[in-house]
Parts: structure tokens; C-alpha cells; sequence
């Protein structure tokens, strides 16, 4: 589809990006759409479910590395440092970092989902009054957005991305969005990153198809969103949330499973849909110690430490532009 003959009127680039993606998406063989769109203010807040739940042990566990090892992360940080966090989402995980900080330079939260973000800057000023906080709204994966704020001086500036995000790119995009990071860094400059370990399939698939099934309705929203914003005409009891380990891909890939043959409208574009054929909306890459460290190492960083918990389900890596 063409941008410029969207047959949607009056509609934001951001908008017309959006539909360009979703029909490129849907008329592949396997239909799939980039989960980036799965955060919209509804996804974001689903999202925030997702991290309570208590199947879904990322955040758990993380949490935990976090609170034991927190006044040594912030001594391989540093005095005076700025912190840099893509995809912050509500800013919950870094309110203890910068508290633990010595004199941090500044905090750039940055987000694709704008609401949950303004709202939690809002928190971040309020706790702590004398930081300086700039938050940026867009993509982290185009080089552009980088451009779009300023960095205040500091001793370094250090990349905050928790939450395992960078699971959600395949090994290839992987690198290249680590690839983006260090090109905003200079040599010295650090990234504290969170991933998730590869473990039992059934801890993983569980953490995905959560009892509570609020995960599946994180999945479904994405159509719900297309329905809104793209004029979808979406049935959603027609489609169901399947998540499964691909242990060979060393992935969960989520999907969203077609019950029963039918056409969808999105935008005035037709687009059918096979009975057992799948959406796929993401992918939830699990790294081993070893394989992560070859991925930073390719892209320019050389790792300086990592943390895991007792169980070793999940670590936090340092590391520095080589
Ligand atoms: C897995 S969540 C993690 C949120 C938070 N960092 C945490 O650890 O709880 C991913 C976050 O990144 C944001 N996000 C995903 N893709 C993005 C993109 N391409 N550009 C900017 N933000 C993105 C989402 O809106 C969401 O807030």
C-alpha cells in the first residue's frame, strides 16, 4: 500500500505507518504483525497485568536481581552518569536506580506509548525533584529518533533496557538494535540490560498462557486496535491466543489462531483468513550467559559483569562500548 493513497482521511503519519504495516503484515504467508503495535495506552496497561501475574516470573525475577545487587550495579555506573531507557514503559524498574545513583546527570525515559510514559515522568519528578528528565516518545529502532532529544552532559551515559524487550527481536534484529545503542555511545559508555535464560518449556509456555488469561487478551487487543484506529472490522471471538516454546528458535512466539475461515476489512483492504491459520505477534527470545555475551560482543560492547538469581531463570548484564 502506498502512504500516500491511504484510504484513510485526515489520519497522522504515525497512523498511515501503522496501516502500511498491518496490510504488508497480514498479505505475507504467514500473516504477522510487528509487536511493537501491541502497546497502545490499553496494551501498555495490560501489560502492567502481565508483570503482576503469577505465572509470568520475568518481572519476579528480575525484580529480585535487582534488589540484591542494586548498590553494586550503580558503582559499575558510576558518578554522574546519564540514563538512557528505550521502551520504559511506566518507569517502575529505574525509580530504585537513579535512587541508588551518585548524582546522576539525568534520566531520558523513551517510549513508542506515550500516555503510560508522560504519566510515570510525572512520578519520576515528583520522587525525585532535582533530576533532570526528558522524555522522549517514538521508535527505538529507527537511528532517527535518537536524534530527537538532547543528551545533558555527563561522565557517561548509560542504555537502561530491563524487561528482556530485546527478546522480542530475533538474533538479526537484535544486533542491529544493539548496533543503534552503542552508535549513541562513546567507548566507556555502559548498557544494563535484562534477558531472559532458556529454561523448561512448561515455566516458559505458562509464563505466556497465563491462567488468568490476560495475556491473551494483551494479543487480542492488538485487533481490538486495528479495529479502532484502521476501521478493522475484526471479530474477535473468531481468533484465540496461543503461545508455544519453539526450542529450536529458543523462542516463545505468540500467535493469534483463526477459528474459522472468513474476510477481514481493514481500511477498505479485504484480507482472508483461513480456518487454523495463524497471526503471529511476537517473538520472546531466550538467551544462554554464553550466546548473550557473543551478541554484545559482536555489536561493540564488551560485557563486564552479569547477575542472575539462585535459579539462574533470568540475568542482568553490564556492559561497556568496547
Ligand atoms: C516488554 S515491555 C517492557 C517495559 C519496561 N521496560 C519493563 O521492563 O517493564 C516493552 C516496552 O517497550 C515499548 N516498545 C516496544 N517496542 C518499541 C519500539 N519499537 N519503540 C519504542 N518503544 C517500544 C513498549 O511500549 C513497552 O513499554
Amino acid at each position: 500500500m502506498n502512504m500516500a493513497t491511504s484510504p484513510l482521511d485526515h489520519v497522522s503519519p504515525e497512523t498511515n505507518v501503522f496501516l502500511v504495516d498491518v496490510i504488508h503484515g497480514l498479505r505475507q504467508a504467514q500473516k504477522t504483525l510487528p509487536c511493537k503495535y501491541l502497546y497502545d495506552e490499553t496494551g501498555s496497561r495490560l501489560f502492567e497485568k502481565i508483570c503482576e501475574l503469577r505465572d509470568y516470573y520475568l518481572t519476579r525475577t528480575e525484580a529480585e536481581i535487582f534488589s540484591r545487587y542494586l548498590s553494586n550495579m550503580a558503582e559499575h555506573i558510576g558518578q554522574d552518569a546519564l540514563i538512557i531507557e528505550p521502551g520504559a514503559g511506566n518507569c517502575e524498574k529505574v525509580r530504585p536506580l537513579l535512587q541508588q545513583l551518585d548524582s546522576p546527570a539525568g534520566y531520558i525515559p523513551t517510549d513508542i506509548s506515550p500516555e503510560i510514559l508522560l504519566a510515570a515522568r510525572a512520578e519520576i519528578e515528583a520522587l525525585l525533584p532535582t533530576l533532570s528528565v526528558q522524555a522522549a516518545v517514538g521508535d527505538f529502532t529507527q537511528k532517527a529518533f535518537w536524534n530527537s532529544f538532547d543528551c545533558p552532559p555527563a561522565s557517561k551515559r548509560v542504555i537502561f533496557f530491563p524487561g528482556s524487550t530485546i527478546g522480542n527481536f530475533d538474533p538479526e534484529q537484535a544486533r542491529a538494535l544493539l548496533a543503534i545503542f552503542t552508535s549513541q555511545l562513546q567507548p566507556g559508555d555502559g548498557l544494563l540490560i535484562g534477558t531472559d535464560l532458556d529454561k523448561d518449556s512448561v515455566i516458559l509456555e505458562r509464563a505466556y498462557h497465563d491462567s488468568e488469561h490476560v495475556t491473551a487478551a494483551f494479543n487480542k487487543n492488538l485487533l481490538t486496535r486495528i479495529n479502532s484506529e484502521l476501521q478493522g472490522n475484526f471479530d474477535l471471538s473468531l481468533f484465540a491466543h496461543r503461545a508455544f516454546y519453539h526450542s529450536l528458535r529458543q523462542r516463545v512466539e505468540m500467535h493469534l489462531v483463526c477459528l474459522r475461515s472468513h474476510d477481514v476489512t481493514i481500511a477498505g483492504e479485504r484480507i482472508h483468513f483461513r480456518e487454523g491459520e495463524t497471526i503471529h505477534t511476537e517473538n520472546s527470545h531466550k538467551y544462554s550467559l554464553n550466546g548473550f555475551r557473543g551478541l554484545l560482543e559482536d555489536t561493540g560492547f564488551q560485557t563486564v559483569t552479569h547477575w542472575t538469581d539462585r535459579e539462574c531463570r533470568y540475568a542482568i548484564h553490564y556492559a561497556q562500548v568496547a
